[in-house]
């Protein structure tokens, strides 16, 4: 099957109409390109639940900060293209920034409080960004379902909560992080990272699976906890904590001990990359 190459948002729409008028479901996998597995897992998964899966490509200049990455960001269209085609997509989107954000542009989307904290807090600005967008790309295709990694476990729990206030009629189902074999999340910014790096940046995981190891062990005390996964990173010569915290997984507000649902989550910079992972504990 041809996979449809979409840049106007109008004409998308105008599709997306014709296919829900024949009855057909919509799936949608937003993305900032540069496909890997992770993002392969949500498309197929899309692909199981969905007649029509689009999957939208688009480094959303309003989510990086002035001194980020927006510039260097990896791109390779055709890469992502022909993946898109070998998970059997229907539809990509990719728009250019003229399209999502024209000219006398004012309108974003703030989700308040928990952003204030984790990736929030060290990225302000960020998560308006993200939240605009997604809304924007959830007005544009209309899904029944929308897919998101765990990966991103704040901007998963972000997207949940604007998708719930602002009453949108989308499923929003979250998938398992997929790892490389070391341990590592996979990431497109994982190719700014050289060989050296590349081996310290194992270390996130590494104290993921230490704090796992810890509360199967018994482990209740999230000082405790954190202050083991911190020794794990500081190790490491390249590496800089960012911020390592257990939170309740609904308000992400911090958690002295821990019962139900938490969520572990941690940030490092490993030389000049800032790399993300998490897990839940249950
Ligand atoms: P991006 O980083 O390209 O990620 C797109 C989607 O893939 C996100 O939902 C992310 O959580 C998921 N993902 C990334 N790495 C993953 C991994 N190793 N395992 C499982 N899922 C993974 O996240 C964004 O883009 C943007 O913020 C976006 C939502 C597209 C808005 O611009």
């Amino acid at each position: 099957m041809v996979v449809k190459i979409y840049r106007s948002a109008r004409s998308l729409t105008k599709k997306v109409f014709e296919t829900k008028k024949r009855g057909k479901t919509i799936g949608l996998v937003p993305t900032m390109g540069f496909l890997h597995e992770g993002h392969m897992s949500l498309i197929r998964r899309a692909r199981k639940d969905t007649d029509c899966v689009i999957v939208s490509i688009f480094v959303n200049p309003a989510q990086f900060g002035p001194k980020e990455d927006f510039k260097k960001y990896p791109r390779d269209f055709k890469m992502d293209f022909s993946l898109c085609e070998k998970e059997n997509a229907d539809i990509v989107f990719a728009p250019k920034a003229e399209e999502i954000y024209p000219e006398n542009y004012v309108t974003y989307v703030n989700v308040e409080k928990i952003t204030d904290t984790l990736c929030g807090a060290s990225r302000p600005g960020h998560f308006r960004g993200v939240a605009t967008v997604v809304a924007k790309l959830f007005n544009i295709t209309m899904p029944d379902i929308a897919y998101f990694g765990q990966k991103d476990a704040q901007q998963a729990i972000v997207i949940k909560r604007m998708a719930e206030d602002l009453n949108m009629s989308v499923r929003i189902k979250v998938m398992p992080i997929v790892r490389e074999k070391d341990g590592l999340a996979m990431s497109s910014r994982n190719v700014y990272l050289n060989l050296k790096e590349r081996m310290q940046a194992q270390s996130i995981s590494k104290s993921l699976k230490l704090a796992k190891e810890l509360f199967d062990s018994g482990e209740r005390n999230s000082g405790k906890i954190i202050n083991k996964m911190k020794k794990v990173i500081d190790k490491q010569s390249e590496a800089k904590i960012d911020y390592m915290k257990i939170v309740d997984t609904k308000n992400l507000k911090d958690i002295q001990k821990i019962s139900g649902k938490t969520l572990i989550a941690a940030a490092i910079w490993v030389g000049k990359t800032r790399l993300i992972d998490n897990i839940i504990l249950n």
